[in-house]
């Protein structure tokens, strides 16, 4: 017996802005006795498959951590395997991303990036611009202390171009200088696949109030049932944003 794929309204409170931390790639492999590099290569088909999983649930956002500002401290084979298959994967999924009216866009210093990925990202994320469908933003050379120092400097600069004036800087003008821009939903819910309780500076100023889940899935095995399971685990958590009810909304929201 084929069971139906589970609807939207199967889950009474979907998170609008999903942030994940793929991890576990490697040690998926090791496991295997295979080399890391085909950790990455399975991990790139659950990318994909969660990516078209969120699109079909309405998810709003989807924000992956494909390579942090830190992980080009791995040996050099490994970190050029990961830009060329990151090329590879934006020159397949173009396509489906389209197909699939999902916008790309990406976070991090994006400008330290080899070239072809540089040109084949901004290539999809121009191509890609008008669809109004799941918002896929790729974390690439992204570290969440860089990214908030990047904002500082540019609210200094609005500052010296006399556009913004110190008391006028709060939480919510600050946050318009983040990587994703104004008017982008904080993640609701932070997953990290491959078991390990920490947040390897991803999003360190966005996740204030997201509801964290670790699996100890790892991201080569992680597939729309996990995703399921965790967003029923979601639906019954309880966010008080430090009010007393499940009405209270974050500071500075609506
Ligand atoms: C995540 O898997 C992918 C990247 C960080 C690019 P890892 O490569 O970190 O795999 P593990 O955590 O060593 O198993
Ligand atoms: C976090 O995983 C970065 C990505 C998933 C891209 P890492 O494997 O780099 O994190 P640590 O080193 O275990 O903290
Ligand atoms: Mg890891």
């Amino acid at each position: 017996m084929t069971r139906r794929a589970p609807a939207p309204e199967d889950f009474p409170n979907l998170p609008r802005h999903i942030a994940i931390i793929m991890d576990g790639n490697g040690r998926w492999a090791a496991a295997r006795g295979r080399p890391r590099t085909y950790g990455h290569r399975v991990g790139a088909r659950s990318t994909r498959l969660i990516t078209e999983e969120c699109a079909r649930l309405g998810i709003e956002r989807l924000t992956l951590y494909a390579f942090s500002a830190e992980n080009w401290k791995r040996p050099r084979e490994e970190v050029d395997f990961l830009m060329s298959l990151l090329s590879r994967y934006l020159v397949r999924e173009r396509k489906t991303l389209l197909e699939n009216n999902i916008r790309l866009e990406a976070i991090g210093r994006l400008e330290t990036l080899p070239a072809p990925v540089r040109r084949r990202l901004e290539d999809v994320i121009a191509a890609s611009r008008p669809n109004d469908g799941l918002s896929l933003c790729m974390a690439l050379n992204y570290g969440g202390r860089a990214e908030i120092i990047d904002a500082a400097r540019r609210a200094m600069q609005a500052g010296l171009e006399g556009a913004l004036r110190p008391e006028e800087l709060d939480e919510a003008r600050f946050a318009e200088f983040l990587y994703a821009g104004p008017g982008v939903p904080d993640p609701d819910l932070l997953i990290r696949t491959g078991g390990d309780f920490r947040v390897s500076n991803f999003l360190l100023w966005e996740i204030s109030y997201a509801e964290i889940v670790v699996t100890d899935v790892p991201w080569p095995q992680f597939r729309a049932p996990e995703l399921h399971r965790i967003l029923r685990e979601y639906g019954r958590r309880e966010r008080r944003f430090g009010g007393l009810g499940p009405a209270s909304a974050p500071t500075g929201s609506p």
